[in-house]
């Protein structure tokens, strides 16, 4: 699937492309359905919400089912990231977030790359985030939230929040986050006749089956889920191969090792079982877990 100039030019200026409804339900299906078996492992991989045992986010789904790890070689994905970023990619992350009904909690203001950056010492921006609906995402179930433009401002400040969620992150604060959203069209609402109108806050929603693709440096949150529907939704991070990270400092399921480029499948991969390589299928090695707080020595 390759971009238009419209389309490129948007991503540009906005940071983010949407794509309602393109995987069809069949397709989704055979994702949706694999995902509670998956969910009920007992597992580092699978983190879950503080305080109860709801999955928030399940890591590297793609190196042990195969539905996902189909997925994570689809042309409707890697094709257009390719276009933008002019490079072959490798995976760099690969979640199935939960966000279930009553109990999927906050994702706080954050860019990916700064945590990327910070962490695991990427070197630059140029990487890219997928996110696919399998569950429909509207305005009660947590949808995500973008400030349109604000991938234009590079790695802004943040700072290391480790006790809000389960899930450690670098969030950008609340001062920071007013300039941003003033700057991109402040509080929107509607106008006097009850008409939308757009501000500095938008919020992608449609049926199971939609793609966003979006900039590393595009700063996005979400509220949590008090609504009786789930959002689960899976979010991959693909990152041009020169631009490898330099660290392990986190495990091998959270920040991938591996940098081989991506080879896509057919089109109809998730309708028919073509055979994919699951690394992790018996269990993930203990190297997974193997640290270092030391970049890596790169191969001379
Ligand atoms: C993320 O930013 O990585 C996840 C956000 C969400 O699932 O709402
Ligand atoms: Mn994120």
């Amino acid at each position: 699937m390759k971009l238009t100039p419209e389309q490129k030019e948007q991503f540009e200026r906005d940071g983010h492309l949407f794509f309602p409804g393109l995987f069809t339900p069949d397709e989704t299906r055979t994702l949706t359905n694999a995902v509670p078996e998956l969910y009920s492992r007992q597992e580092d991989y699978n983190v879950r919400e503080k305080g109860t045992n709801s999955v928030r986010t399940n890591f590297a789904a793609h190196m042990y089912s195969a539905p996902f790890a189909r997925l994570g070689r689809h042309p409707r994905m890697i094709e257009p990231v390719e276009d933008l970023l002019g490079e072959k990619l490798y995976m760099h992350q690969f979640k199935i977030n939960g966000k279930m009904a009553f109990e999927g909690d906050v994702w706080q203001w954050h860019q990916d790359y700064g945590t990327w950056k910070n962490d695991d010492l990427m070197p630059t921006e140029r990487a890219m985030n997928i996110a696919i609906f399998l569950d429909e995402v509207n305005e009660f179930n947590g949808p995500l939230m973008f400030i349109p433009g604000s991938h234009k401002k590079g790695v802004v400040d943040a700072k290391h929040d480790l006790t809000t969620t389960s899930y450690p992150l670098w969030t950008v604060d609340n001062a920071l986050i007013t300039q941003l959203v003033n700057r991109a069209g402040g509080r929107g609402g509607f106008d006097v006749a009850g008409r939308p109108v757009q501000g500095g806050i938008v919020s992608p929603k449609g049926p199971a089956g939609s793609m966003i693709l979006f900039h590393s440096c595009l700063v996005h949150a979400s509220t949590s889920n008090l609504s009786p529907f789930n959002r689960v939704a899976v979010y991959l991070s693909l990152c041009a191969v020169s631009n490898h990270i330099r660290r392990h400092k986190r495990p091998e399921y959270i920040a991938h090792r591996d940098f081989t480029p991506i080879d896509c499948l057919p089109d109809d991969c998730l309708l028919k079982e073509y055979p994919v390589d699951l690394p992790w299928k018996d269990g993930v090695p203990k190297s997974a877990f193997v640290t270092t707080p030391e970049p890596f020595k790169m191969a001379a």
